[in-house]
C-alpha cells in the first residue's frame, strides 16, 4: 500500500485544493449514498497507475472514484480497479481502467531501480519492495545468485543494485515479462552483472553453471515443484529463499516442503527463519523461509 498516497494533504495543485482527512474519509463527503467501509482506504501506487478495490457498493460509482482520485494526485494518469485476483501460470491479475488514459503500461521507481512494465500482461507487486530489499541485504560480497521466476526483472535488479554480488541471473517463462526484464537492464546500464533467461525453470537451470551461494523460488504458489532442481544448482552450504502461501501464523506446511525435498536429495536444510512477507486476504499470508542447505 502507498501510504503516502492514502493521506490527502491540504498542498494545493493549480486551483484545486485538496481536503484533508484519509481517502476513505474524503470519499465518503463526496458519496454519502455509500458506507464508508466500502470505500476505497487507499490504493497501490504503480509508476503514474492507482491500483484500487472497489466493492459491489461502490461499482456504480467507479468512474467517478476514479477521477476523483485522479483529480487528487497530480502525477497520477490512470485508475485500475482489480477485477479478479492473480490467475494462471504467469499469475497475472485482471484490472480494469476506471478513469484517466486506456492503458497499463507504466514506468514504476523501487529501490533505486527503473522497471517498464504492463500490468495486463505481467506480473509486479509494489508490496514486495521491502522484501526485495531485505534480500539484497543478505547477500554477501562475490555471491552467484538465481532467482527462479523473475517477471520483469524487479529481485535481479534490486539485489543488484544494493549488493556486490559478482553475477545475478534472472529465469522467467512470460515471454512478455522477460522481454520487460531486457528492457528493465537497459534501463538500469549501470548494473552489469545481470543476465535474463528466457524459459521454463526446470529447462534453464539444468544448463546453467550449478554451485550457485543463493537461490531464489519467487513463485508463492506452486513453488514446490521447482525445489528439486533449485537445490541441485545450490552449492553445499548454499542460501535458499523459498516463498509460499500460508495459513496465518502457521509455518509447518512451508517447513515440510522444504525438508522433504531436500531429504529427497540426501541434503540436510538448516532453517533459518520464516519472514512474513505480506497478506493475501484475511486468513492467508505470503511467507519467505530462509535457509541454509
Ligand atoms: C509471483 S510472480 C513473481 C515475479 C517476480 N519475481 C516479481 O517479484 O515481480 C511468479 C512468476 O513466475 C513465472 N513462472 C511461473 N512458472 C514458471 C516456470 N516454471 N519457470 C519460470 N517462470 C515461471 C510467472 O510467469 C511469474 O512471472
Amino acid at each position: 500500500m502507498d501510504k503516502e498516497n492514502t493521506m490527502v494533504t491540504s498542498r494545493q495543485h493549480s486551483s484545486f485544493q485538496k481536503p484533508q482527512g484519509s481517502l476513505r474519509q474524503i470519499l465518503h463527503n463526496q458519496f454519502p449514498e455509500i458506507p464508508q467501509a466500502r470505500l476505497p482506504g487507499g490504493f497501490d501506487r504503480v509508476g503514474d497507475i492507482g491500483v484500487v478495490g472497489i466493492t459491489p457498493e461502490a461499482e456504480p460509482f467507479e468512474s467517478e472514484i476514479g477521477a476523483y482520485i485522479l483529480k487528487q494526485n497530480a502525477n497520477m494518469r490512470v485508475v485500475a480497479k482489480r477485477a479478479g485476483e492473480y490467475e494462471g501460470e504467469f499469475r497475472i491479475r485482471p484490472l480494469e481502467v476506471i478513469a484517466g488514459e486506456q492503458r497499463l503500461t507504466t514506468v514504476h521507481r523501487e529501490n533505486e531501480v527503473v522497471l517498464h512494465l504492463d500490468l495486463a500482461q505481467v506480473y509486479y507487486s509494489v508490496r514486495s519492495s521491502h522484501e526485495r530489499r531485505r534480500l539484497a541485504a543478505l547477500v554477501l560480497p562475490g555471491e552467484r545468485i538465481c532467482v527462479l521466476c523473475s517477471g520483469v526483472g524487479p529481485f535481479p535488479l534490486v539485489i543488484s543494485r544494493h549488493s556486490e554480488a559478482s553475477e545475478v541471473i534472472g529465469i522467467e517463462k512470460n515471454p512478455v515479462a522477460h522481454g520487460y526484464a531486457l528492457k528493465n537492464l537497459r534501463a538500469n546500464r549501470r548494473l552489469r552483472n545481470v543476465r535474463f533467461y528466457e524459459g521454463d525453470v526446470l529447462e534453464v537451470l539444468p544448463q546453467l553453471e550449478p554451485g550457485f551461494d543463493r537461490i531464489l523460488i519467487v513463485l508463492p504458489y506452486g513453488g514446490e515443484r521447482l525445489l528439486p532442481a533449485a537445490l541441485q544448482a545450490l552449492r553445499p552450504g548454499g542460501s535458499l529463499h523459498f516463498y509460499d502461501m500460508q495459513a496465518k501464523g502457521c509455518h509447518t506446511a512451508t517447513l515440510a516442503k522444504v525438508k522433504a525435498a531436500s531429504l529427497a536429495l540426501g541434503r540436510d536444510i538448516l532453517v533459518q527463519q520464516v519472514v512474513r512477507c505480506g497478506n493475501c486476504g484475511p486468513s492467508v499470508q505470503r511467507v519467505c523461509l530462509d535457509g541454509v542447505c
